[in-house]
């Protein structure tokens, strides 16, 4: 069941329509990306601290919030560089991420709703700037490939966690959620 990040990220290209065009239009751009990364890292932290459980997490230890204001400038500007060409640095980037989230235990209820906040600040910011609506597409397609990254990443991690603990096969493991989904 282990993930392997590149070839992930492929599927999810085709997936979600990232196409060649979305590619040079987001580089065009990167100058204006990494100019309002950090208004957009104010909006996310502000959201996130307006709930009580996330406003934890991030005060847990002196110089998180710091450190991770100047992570998100970066995360949000290899959106638009898509650092080698959304290739294998890219791909190992983001799986890194979402493992950084499995082990804090940061789940997909506050990663969606927090990738939703930042496609809607984003977008307000478009507006303002006069940018065009192909850039606001291309840049959600690029967001839902990053979220889709930390949702597998906990797919992953519990499943091999009990995998090696077991050593149960992949088919019953399959087979044991089939039977507790439908007993829910
Ligand atoms: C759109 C969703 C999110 C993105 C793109 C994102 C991005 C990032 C990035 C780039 C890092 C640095 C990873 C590394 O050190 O390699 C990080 C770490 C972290 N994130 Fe997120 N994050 C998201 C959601 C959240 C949410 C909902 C929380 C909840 C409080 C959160 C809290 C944290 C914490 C506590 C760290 C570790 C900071 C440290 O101690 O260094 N993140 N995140």
């Amino acid at each position: 069941m282990a993930l392997e990040p590149k070839a992930f990220m492929s599927t999810l290209s085709k997936r979600v329509g990232l196409t060649q065009d979305d590619k040079a239009l987001l580089k065009s751009q990167a100058d204006w990306g990494l100019e309002i990364a950090p208004q957009m890292a104010d909006q996310f932290y502000a959201y996130l601290g307006r709930d009580e459980e996330m406003n934890t997490i991030l005060h847990i230890e002196d110089g998180r919030i710091h450190r991770l204001h100047s992570t998100f400038v970066q995360w949000f500007h290899e959106m638009f560089t898509g650092m080698d060409d959304w290739g294998h640095s890219y791909a190992d980037r983001r799986w890194k991420i979402g493992l950084v989230h499995v082990r804090l235990g940061i789940g997909p209820q506050h990663v969606v709703p927090a990738m939703a906040t930042v496609i809607h600040e984003v977008g307000k910011r478009l507006e303002t700037d006069g940018k065009d609506q192909s850039l606001k597409n291309a840049l959600s397609r690029i967001c839902m490939i990053d979220l889709a990254f930390i949702e597998q990443a906990y797919v992953e991690v519990c499943s091999s966690a009990i995998l090696s603990e077991t050593g149960w096969t992949e088919a019953l493991f399959r087979r044991l959620i089939a039977t507790g989904a439908r007993s829910m």
